[in-house]
């Protein structure tokens, strides 16, 4: 046999296989960046380079940092325009700009739209099967269970009590700054408040972070750690990569670092004793009444997924605004009038915060309006679904909607959407729907802890205000990065004063 007839015989095979392998792949994967949309005569916006094969990847890659102002951006040029982003062996992404639409997704088809498998992939190292990552009635025994935490005497509690002690620790880790005329990164300090905050009423602990900086390495790990997650949002091949780049190990690492840290919580409130109203033992003595005794592997993956609700949205809500405040010195001195009126020089209440302080209320609205701490949201559908605008969204494939750029658009908000503008919440007859104003979500699955943690930011807002002068170290630099939560990039460096 000659080389060419050698080469021939090897060649008919792989011509083969490559086109069985290719019909293979065509079939599985008929729904996504290698193929074309799920329904060949549906005409949808293709917004990203749509490159054969590679679809909408490059440009995913391009924006990935900027990811919020390129939806946004796109919507403003396609005029809310439903577009198909689509990246290789991944589904299908669906990414619409419209209130109707999302009342149709969390609400009215509900049952269609799951957080998926995909998701539930993708997440579940960190988050097992806690409330973020579960679907059906995993999801409603939990929803149930944590409800119980989230009532009025415990808000009121909290503000009178581990509000104050946490708000105390933050107002002299600032004074040390000051002690030392340092410059120092607020949203860092912010992330420890929220943590011990969070960790004081769901554990009954006092972590001290703001001052003794000990759990650096487990907030530095949860930071790195969903980090990496949301990247993998983008990357069919994450598990590959993290091989290859040596993450997965690191990764791994880090999540054991974060259990351990909450396992020996739980440890400890064994040992002691379940005590009566913090999250671990709510959770630990309403399972045993469902006649089963949760094992310290499912305790750790519910708690963190609370540790995470509760640590990452109110820093970064709380740093936003505090950027915003030093930007519109304006708005700055509308809420000092308001805090100087209410509260004659003292913390404010529970009562105050709740039934007044309604600028206050208005700068953390418009502050989240534009600078959403969750700023992305993604579902899957279950079975093959059409949308209110006709976008025909084929089993499995995503729908997703960027918070941040809804609170951008003109057909929303009005003219002035993009202005920051914290009175025109007070000119509003009604306040906005939920669908118009997703920042904590909406229907079945809104956000358990909104109340809290409205009452947090606006309370530690006002204490940071109240308490010292601060300038912002080129606020015009700041911006955010790409993660699962609105993360500043380079943190929100600050000089500070005292006030009072
Ligand atoms: C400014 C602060 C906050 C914002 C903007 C916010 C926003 C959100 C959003 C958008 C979701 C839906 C996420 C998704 O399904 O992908 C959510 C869910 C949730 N949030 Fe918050 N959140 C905040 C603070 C908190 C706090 C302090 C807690 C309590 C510890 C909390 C507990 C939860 C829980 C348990 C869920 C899951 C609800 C479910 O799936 O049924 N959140 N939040």
């Amino acid at each position: 046999m000659t080389g060419s007839t050698q080469r021939s015989g090897y060649l008919l095979p792989a011509i083969a296989g490559a086109t069985a392998a290719a019909g293979i792949l065509t079939y599985l994967y008929r729904n996504e960046a290698i193929c074309s949309t799920g329904k060949t005569d549906q005409k949808i916006a293709r917004v990203g380079g749509d490159v054969p094969f590679f679809g909408d990847l490059f440009t995913a890659l391009a924006r990935l940092d900027t990811v919020q102002d390129f939806y946004a951006d796109t919507f403003e040029k396609t005029g809310n325009a439903t577009f198909v982003f689509k990246i290789p062996f991944s589904p299908n992404n669906y990414v619409f700009n419209n209130p109707e639409i999302l009342e149709f997704v969390l609400k009215t088809h509900f049952s269609v739209f799951d957080k998926g498998t995909r998701s539930y992939d993708l997440m579940y190292d960190l988050l097992g099967n806690g409330i973020f990552n579960v679907d059906g009635e995993a999801w409603r025994t939990q929803r149930k269970l944590a409800a119980n935490i989230f009532n009025v005497k415990n808000f009121k509690d909290h503000v009178d009590s581990v509000f104050v002690d946490q708000e105390l620790a933050f107002s002299r880790a600032v004074e040390l700054h000051i002690e030392a005329s340092r410059e120092f990164d607020v949203a860092d300090l912010f992330y420890r408040l929220s943590f011990d905050t969070f960790a004081q009423i769901a554990f009954g602990v006092n972590m001290n972070s703001m001052l003794s900086h000990e759990c650096i390495d487990i907030m530095k790990a949860l930071d790195a750690v969903q980090k990496r997650i949301a990247h993998r949002f983008i990357d069919a091949f994450w598990r590959t990569t993290e091989y290859i780049t040596g993450e997965s190990k690191v990764h791994k690492r880090e999540i054991q670092l974060i259990r351990d840290f909450v396992q020996a919580i739980i440890q400890k409130n064994r040992v002691s004793g379940v005590s009566e109203n913090d999250l671990l033992s709510l959770l630990m003595k309403i399972d045993d009444q469902l006649g089963k005794v949760p094992s310290d592997d499912e305790l750790i993956y519910y708690v963190l997924n609370f540790l995470i609700a509760g640590r990452e949205s109110t820093a970064a809500s709380l740093g936003w605004s505090v950027l915003l405040l030093s930007k519109y010195p304006r708005v700055l001195d509308s809420l000092l009038k308001e805090i100087n009126s209410t509260s004659n020089g003292e913390r404010p209440t529970y009562e105050q915060i709740k039934n007044g302080m309604p600028y206050a209320k208005a700068v953390m609205r418009e502050t989240m309006r534009l600078y959403p701490p969750v700023p992305l949201n993604i579902k899957q559908a279950n079975t093959d679904i059409t949308l209110p605008d006709g976008t025909f969204v084929p089993k499995g494939a995503s729908v997703s909607w960027s918070v941040y750029a809804m609170g951008r658009t003109e057909e929303i908000w009005g003219p002035d959407a993009k202005e920051y503008r914290p009175e025109r919440w007070l000119e509003m007859n009604k306040q906005p729907s939920p669908y118009n104003y997703p920042v904590f979500q909406a229907g079945p699955r809104v956000c358990l802890g909104q109340q809290m943690a409205e009452l947090q930011v606006v309370y530690m807002l006002v204490q940071f205000v109240r308490n010292f002068k601060f300038e912002v170290v080129d606020p015009d630099s700041v911006t955010y990065t790409y993660s699962l939560t609105l993360r500043m990039k380079n943190g929100l460096k600050v000089r500070c004063q005292p006030r009072i």
